[in-house]
């Protein structure tokens, strides 16, 4: 079941919906969910062939419209860019998913500065220039419009080895939340999806580089014993950015099998214990009760 649609099928019919880092990975599923909820879908990263490719991929597989647009999402006037284009080809834009981001692991003090601002630059930067640009366009023209941030679980908890990239999210949690409340008045929402992990070729190469995939097999740290499902996220996103959640505004859904909560809770170690050994230590708790 929570590998389908879920949705009714014309949930996203006439919204036009910008997704960064469209392309490839979660982007590219969540976009094509939103074809065929009836949106026309515009893509947009740094690499034209691959959204050229995915734009006819997508076309072919939902018959809907997907418009594929270059721009670096660090550079300002590149992200205008994006926004005029898609605009100058479907006219109003409803939807912005904040999606792009770049990643690695590494121990902190081996970063350069350079390679802290790579990923800063298009996360966080990546992200507020995308919204600044088009909820400006919102407010002049006085539209609404609807923001999803897709962030992740360490957004709060924090997380070594992926420091620049737990900064950025934890920066665009803040935006996310901070934005809900000051432009709910130009009837602007803005959510956020925290996920866990799910399969992409883009993240797994490089946050589970050569043998780390046999050696820390994610599905291992989630409660549920498994990882996500492109769909599964698909269906939070197009809710999140449908008008059925009209009353949601400023939350982070986390989308992880318990994956955060695991790690959290102080004893949650103890599922290591047998069946045998927690009779072992009823019996020695009601031995000495006696
Ligand atoms: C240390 C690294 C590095 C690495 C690059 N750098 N990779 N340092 N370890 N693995 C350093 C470089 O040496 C350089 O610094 C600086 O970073 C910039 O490198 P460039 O290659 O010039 O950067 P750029 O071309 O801008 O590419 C950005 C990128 C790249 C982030 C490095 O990986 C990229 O394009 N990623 C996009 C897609 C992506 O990352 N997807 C995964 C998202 S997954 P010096 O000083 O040498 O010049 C994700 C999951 C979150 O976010 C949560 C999971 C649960
Ligand atoms: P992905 O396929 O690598 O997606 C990242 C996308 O960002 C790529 O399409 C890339 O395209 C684009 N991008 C990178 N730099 C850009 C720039 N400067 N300008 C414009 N676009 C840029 O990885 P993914 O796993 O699908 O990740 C998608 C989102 O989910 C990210 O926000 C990630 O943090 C989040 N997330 C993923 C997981 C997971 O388990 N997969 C878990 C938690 C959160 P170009 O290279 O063409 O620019």
């Amino acid at each position: 079941m929570h590998k389908k649609g879920m949705l009714k099928e014309d949930a996203l019919k006439g919204k036009t919906i910008i997704v960064t880092g469209g392309g490839t990975g979660l982007g590219r599923s969540m976009g094509k969910y939103f074809l065929e909820l009836g949106a026309n879908l515009v893509i947009t990263s740094r690499k034209m062939p691959v959204l050229e490719a995915t734009a006819r991929e997508l076309r072919a597989e939902t018959g809907g419209k997907v418009l594929p647009i270059a721009g670096d999402v660090r550079n300002f006037e590149e992200v205008e860019g994006v926004i005029r284009e898609a605009t100058k080809e479907f006219g109003d834009v409803h939807g912005l998913l904040n999606n792009a981001a770049g990643n690695f692991i590494s121990p902190t003090e081996r970063l350069s500065d350079r390679a802290f601002s790579a990923v800063i630059d298009i996360v966080l930067k990546g992200t507020t220039n995308f919204t600044l640009a088009l909820g400006k366009k919102w407010i002049e023209q006085k539209n609404p419009g609807t923001i999803l941030n897709i962030v992740t679980t360490y957004a709060w908890t924090g997380s070594g080895y992926v420091v620049p990239s737990a900064c950025a999210k934890a920066g665009v949690l803040a935006l996310t939340r901070s934005l809900a409340v000051e432009w709910a008045k130009y009837n602007i929402r803005t959510n956020a999806i925290a996920p866990g992990p799910f399969p992409t070729e883009g993240a797994w190469s490089r946050l589970l580089p050569g043998d780390l995939q046999k050696k820390f097999d994610p599905a291992q740290h989630v409660p549920l014993g498994r990882v996500g499902e492109h769909q599964e996220l698909a269906n939070l996103a197009a809710y999140l950015l449908s008008d059925f959640s009209a009353f949601v505004n400023g939350e982070v859904i986390t989308i992880d099998g318990g994956e955060w909560l695991k790690g959290a809770g102080e004893f949650n170690h103890l599922e290591m214990v047998t069946p045998q050994m927690w009779d072992m230590l009823e019996a020695m708790r009601k031995g000495s009760s006696t």
